[in-house]
């Protein structure tokens, strides 16, 4: 089975696959909003803190269960601990948590996709900016194009899927990532230069330590976890294509920090515009698809032409980095029917496609006609994207640092972090990963459970 596994080509394939799933929509419209709220510098230094010490470790533990299985996520339960039910179970929970996350995803994706659309033939120039909620209220809530954009958003993202794990994934990676940057720096640059994009700087940079609270560690945290992709099988997944001669503690931390710079380019890229049009910052739906085009037609009341092709770059970058993130959604539950079902990777794709499809689809309804069906008091949508978050991806990284501390064999950890201890100084690290592994995620994990139950 070893021979016919797919694996990532280098170094920096693997970091552009990692870094195109956690590249995402939590980059562009939490982390600035986040920044500003918290602290300002003083929020991004706490988050550098629980991405290294805390978020890392998890990742890292993700990445020594798929390598060292060389399997997909619930594969790779059961190839390490063939006997226990228990870790089967979470094996399962691996592959169910993507598939509901990449269902409303895709919604989002869509619409992206829509206002993508829009900003190409300069509709946000054509309307006045008073109209941009009602446009944006009356989008979601007719049912059908919401979900046609839906599906096509699902079936771009499944075709590169079906392509492979090289010629699809790791290619499209390679050049998107690359281009995400490019992207996001012309916008940085653009806005820096509007007037009083001053303020929006000082949003972001003075650092404020009046703002930090015990609960600003716990959203940190939370935000660093979301946006690495972790809890999900994603990294067992992706790491199970990672050739045993790579350095997992390089590509981690490659990983880590190149989320970190988008994120913090995506906080300069935003804030400076929102202030110099004199409104209040924002997050979530609302701040992509509310906020930002009411400046684009702010601005198109000059200059048409300019803020409609900033328009186009800021809507091909959210699109593209939820494309990177849906695929790598997609690939845990297609990786799982091929290896485990024996269905070949069309079949796999086709089976992913349809459930997440249909799934996806009652997500988009809940904003129009499903509006008052309701689980838990919440919306379809509303409900899928909270059980996800707060609960089923912070038990599958728990599951993954407590089975990689307490269940695995300490060498065999100590082998897959050192490459057999030919890594020299991964073998000096690897005491204070193993124990940030074994006791400090885990404590941190239960912490941001129990304050998700009672908050
Ligand atoms: N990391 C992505 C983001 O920041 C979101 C995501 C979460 C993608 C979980 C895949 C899995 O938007």
């Amino acid at each position: 089975m070893d021979k016919e596994r797919e694996s990532f080509a280098g170094r920096f394939s693997v970091i552009m696959a990692f870094a195109g799933s956690a590249i995402g929509l939590g980059n562009i419209w939490r982390f600035p909003y986040m920044v500003g709220q918290y602290g300002g510098a003083a929020f991004v230094l706490i988050y550098i803190i629980a991405s290294l010490f805390l978020s890392l470790p998890i990742f890292l533990s993700e990445s020594v269960i798929g390598r060292s299985a060389r399997s997909n996520a619930f594969g790779a339960m059961s190839v390490l601990a063939p006997k226990s039910r228990v870790w089967k179970s979470f094996g399962y929970l691996f592959i169910l948590t993507p598939m509901i996350v990449v269902s409303y995803y895709s919604v989002i994706g869509g619409w992206s996709l829509d206002y993508l659309c829009k900003a190409c033939t300069l509709g946000f120039v054509r309307t006045d900016a008073a109209n941009i909620n009602e446009i944006f209220g009356n989008f979601i809530s007719t049912p059908w194009k919401p979900l046609l954009f839906h599906v096509l958003f699902l079936s771009i993202s499944i075709l590169i899927v079906f392509l492979g794990v090289k010629t699809g994934i790791e290619k499209f990676s390679k050049i998107s990532i690359p281009l995400l940057f490019a992207m996001i720096v012309v916008i940085t640059v653009y806005s820096l230069s509007l007037p009083g994009a001053r303020e929006g700087v000082e949003y972001l940079v003075k650092p404020d330590f009046s703002k930090v609270t015990p609960a600003t560690f716990s959203y940190a945290l939370g935000q660093s976890f979301y946006s690495l992709s972790l809890g999900m099988g994603i990294i067992i997944t992706y790491s199970s294509y990672v050739s045993k001669k790579e350095n997992i503690l390089v590509t981690g931390f490659g990983t880590a920090v190149s989320d970190l710079l988008f994120a913090i380019l995506a906080s300069f890229a935003i804030m400076p515009a929102v202030f110099s049009v004199g409104i209040e910052p924002n997050a979530g739906p609302g701040l992509i698809f509310r906020t930002l085009p009411f400046i684009f037609s702010k601005m198109g009341e000059s200059l048409p032409y300019i803020s409609s092709l900033v328009a186009v770059i800021f809507f091909l970058t959210v699109l593209v980095a939820a494309l990177t993130s849906s695929i790598s959604l997609l690939e845990v539950g297609v990786a799982y029917l091929i290896e485990e079902k024996h269905l070949s990777r069309k079949t796999a794709c086709l089976v992913v496609y349809l459930s997440t499809g249909v799934l996806g689809m009652l997500s988009s309804l809940s904003f129009g006609p499903l509006s008052g069906v309701r689980i838990l008091g919440k919306p379809v949508f509303d409900f899928l994207d909270a059980f996800s978050s707060n609960i089923l991806m912070t038990a599958g990284a728990l599951a993954a640092v407590i089975f990689v501390g307490w269940k695995m064999n300490k060498k065999v950890v100590r082998d897959e972090l050192t490459n057999g201890g030919s890594l020299k100084m991964n073998s000096g690290l690897f005491g204070v990963v193993y124990f940030l592994i074994k006791y400090a995620a885990p404590l941190a994990v239960i912490a941001i459970l129990i304050s998700d139950f009672i908050g």
